[in-house]
């Protein structure tokens, strides 16, 4: 399928339609069971840590940012990590509650978390359900016991499966996490596998092909993702197999049916705002028409319209739909036509690495397998 065809399918209408520059609030737990060998997300290893003292630290980001913000209506919560489904429920609700109290919030506001697969907590599911999640995003990163054992995974196979079947009947919108391009892994075991993932019938998964990270476990022991040409076979079965299920890719590794797009990762790819709390949170945010960029704790350092120009670029080539050029203008202030090289856009567009629209710039299938390419030559 020609990727302008998919562009055309892959986003609601709303965020198409609605030019705005919206806002969400992303809280970080930088805690987790164990420390999984190829990632490098910032986490620590803590079992006995102060819950209630963290999250009074995070009520109070909260009233500080209300106080510049307490206008914005918010449209998304997402608690990443690390591993926020170790937080006691109690404490999620008190969050959520008092983001209720400090802004307005859309009405059918998306409260994601992220949720590994192991806790020995009875009723986890009901209880974060309870406590005002909406959306739950599972960790599963893979079907087979002997490659969660490999990703060093503290959840076995049974585990995975017990943790499906209650997100699946706990919540109507969730999302599993994958890894493939794993050592020696073969394209029919992973063909397997994304049958099996399609068929717990999640409204949206995500794909991670395994990057081996400086400072990794995996970085040191010099492991060795799967082959580039095997990647790319993955990369192009997974996206053509959940297209033809009913899940259409709308970035690099998100699939997702009709209306179950992450509206809170929408936020970061179509340039919106978005408050960062917790240890290595980040955040962007616009106020009059000036960028700052957040950082831990409650730290804001100006940026130029050029540089949150060049991140809608690195952002929005992610999506099918590309850089929505209206909304490029609104939240930075400058033409698009105007920003990008002009002569490396035409030979991109030659290479059928970019095509162009009215109304967006977009990255083809074959231009988001190069998108550091595209990036440079655009940005020079
Ligand atoms: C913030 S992380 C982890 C969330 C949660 N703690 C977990 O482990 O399930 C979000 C996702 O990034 C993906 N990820 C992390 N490191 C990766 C890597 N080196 N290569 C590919 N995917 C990775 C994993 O699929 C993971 O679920
Ligand atoms: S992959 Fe998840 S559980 Fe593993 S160390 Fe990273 S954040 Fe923690």
């Amino acid at each position: 399928m020609k990727s302008k065809d998919m562009n055309a399918e892959t986003l609601p209408d709303s965020s198409r339609k609605d030019n705005s520059v919206k806002f969400g609030i992303y809280i970080h737990w930088p805690f987790c069971l164990s420390k999984c060998p190829y990632c490098d997300f910032f986490s620590q290893i803590k079992k006995d840590v102060e819950q209630e003292t963290i999250i009074k630290e995070y009520l109070e980001d909260l009233d500080f940012y209300a106080e510049k913000t307490g206008d914005r209506v918010v449209e998304s919560i997402f608690f990443g990590g690390g591993t926020p489904s170790l937080i006691k429920p109690n404490l999620i609700e008190k969050l959520i509650n008092h983001i209720h109290q400090k802004w307005k919030c859309k009405k059918d506001i998306e409260i994601s978390l992220e949720a590994n697969p192991n806790s020995d907590r009875k009723n986890l599911f009901s209880d974060l359900r309870q406590a005002g999640i909406n959306r739950l995003s599972l960790g599963v990163q893979a079907l087979n016991d002997k490659d969660l054992k490999f990703l060093g995974r503290t959840h076995n196979l049974a585990q995975a499966y017990t943790a499906i079947d209650e997100v699946l009947q706990n919540f109507d919108n969730h999302s599993m996490d994958l890894i493939y391009a794993r050592p020696k892994q073969t394209l029919s075991a992973w063909q397997d596998e994304i049958k099996q993932a399609v068929h717990f019938g999640f409204k949206h998964l995500s794909m991670y092909q395994l990057t081996i990270e400086e400072g990794t476990v995996f970085y040191k022991k010099q492991v060795e993702a799967a082959e580039e040409d095997v990647a790319r076979e993955m990369y192009l079965f997974t996206n053509q197999y959940l297209q033809e299920n009913g899940y259409p890719q709308y970035e690099v590794s998100n699939y997702a049916k009709k209306g179950f797009h992450s509206r809170h990762n929408l936020l970061y790819w179509q340039g919106d705002d978005y408050l960062g709390i917790g240890k290595s949170a980040h955040g962007r945010l616009k106020i009059g028409n000036k960028f700052y960029a957040l950082t831990h704790r409650r730290q804001e350092e100006e940026i130029s319209a050029s540089e949150r120009a060049e991140e809608l670029i690195i952002m929005g080539l992610r999506l099918n739909e590309g850089i929505d050029k209206e909304k490029f203008y609104n939240v930075c202030g400058i033409n698009l036509a105007e920003f990008i090289n002009p002569k490396n856009l035409a030979e991109l567009k030659s290479e059928k690495l970019i095509e162009e629209t009215q109304t967006h710039l977009f990255a083809t299938d074959e231009g988001r397998l190069v998108l550091n390419k595209l990036i440079e030559d655009l940005c020079s």
